[in-house]
């Protein structure tokens, strides 16, 4: 028996998927990168322990790319196995302020059906299109909010396939980052939101979603944020005062509206997107002085994946 047939044994209940060389250029906002050697949309815990499990046997990479809005793919694609969480791992449970959500939940989901429970905290969300394992692993925030502030505990399934219940602390929380990803995967949260008027709320998380709409690109594909802040900055400002805004390298281009979005425009590939990421580096950090961290995760660069 190979990986793949003990693969097909891991995936059992109705509503899961299992693709071999399956693309994720369609699985990602960037709309880039070649194929995975399988792609698995897993809806029980269960199976997840199962595929925990079989990790440690086979030795297969296992990369949970949730709703693929903050990746970039390899043109070469990806040795391993995609993950989607759904279903259970996609659950949503409210019981007063506290709110219990699944990883694969997506925050523009959490967003609005926390405005209609009149549950205040995570207005911010509805304008990031990823799921809320990404927004717990990179601590996902805009408009002076992060996921985390919100969050009381994290769980996580470890690489012996147990379920651990993180304190907030033990999450690490920081700007775009946590201490997340060393666990085999995240799979949900319980959240604490502040219980408020319904239009206030929905109003709050509109007038959020119509700041985005106005100063960054929605159109095109892009992964959000290219580069994180540095301290005290917008990396956007700084791309922009550097002259880079509109600039193209193959299909790939620095938006016109927010310096900090590349945009795949014609086909681009993911070498065009990180020579782009390259010459914008460059550039900064010869017009003044820094140097610019990316932000977003790449799959499948590592010579051995
Ligand atoms: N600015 C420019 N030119 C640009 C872009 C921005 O001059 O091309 C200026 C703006 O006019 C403003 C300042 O820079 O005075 C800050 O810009 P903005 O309010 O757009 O915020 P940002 O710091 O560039 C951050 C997050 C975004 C988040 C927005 C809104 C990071 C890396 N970026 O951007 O998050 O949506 O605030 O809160 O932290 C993401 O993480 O993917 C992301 C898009």
């Amino acid at each position: 028996m190979d990986w793949k047939d003990a693969l097909l044994n891991i995936v059992t209940q109705p509503s899961s998927r299992l693709r071999f060389e399956e693309p994720l250029a369609k699985h990602t906002y960037f709309g880039i990168g070649g194929e995975a050697a399988a792609y698995i949309e897993i809806s029980t815990v269960s199976e997840l322990a199962a595929l925990a499990r079989f990790h440690k046997q086979w030795n297969v990479p296992i990369a949970v790319i949730g709703r693929g809005s903050n990746l970039l793919v390899s043109d070469t694609g990806f040795k391993g196995i995609g993950v989607r969480l759904i279903g259970e791992l996609a659950k949503l449970e409210v019981d007063g302020d506290v709110v219990s959500v699944g990883a694969g939940l997506s925050l523009p989901r959490l967003s609005k059906t926390m405005s209609r429970r009149g549950l205040s905290g995570v207005e911010f969300a509805l304008g990031i299109p990823g799921s809320v394992g990404g927004a717990l692993i990179m601590n996902a925030g805009a408009w002076g909010s992060s996921f985390g502030d919100v969050v009381t505990n994290v769980t996580v399934m470890n690489d012996a396939a147990e379920m651990i219940e993180l304190t907030h602390a033990e999450a690490k929380f920081e700007y775009r980052h946590s201490g997340l990803d060393t666990y085999f995967c995240v799979t949900g949260a319980t959240l604490r939101l502040e219980p408020g008027d319904v239009d206030t709320i929905t109003e709050r998380m509109q007038t959020f979603y119509k700041q985005k709409v106005e100063t960054q690109p929605f159109a095109e594909e892009n992964a959000g944020c290219m580069f994180k802040n540095p301290p005290g900055d917008s990396a956007g400002r700084l791309i922009d005062i550097s002259g880079l805004k509109g600039y193209r390298i193959g299909g790939a281009e620095v938006s016109t509206v927010h310096g900090n979005f590349i945009l795949n425009i014609d086909n681009a590939t993911a070498a065009d997107v990180l020579n782009l990421v390259a010459y914008i580096q460059q550039q900064v950090r010869e017009k003044t002085g820094i140097s610019l961290q990316t932000e977003v995760k790449r799959l499948g660069f590592d010579t051995k994946v």
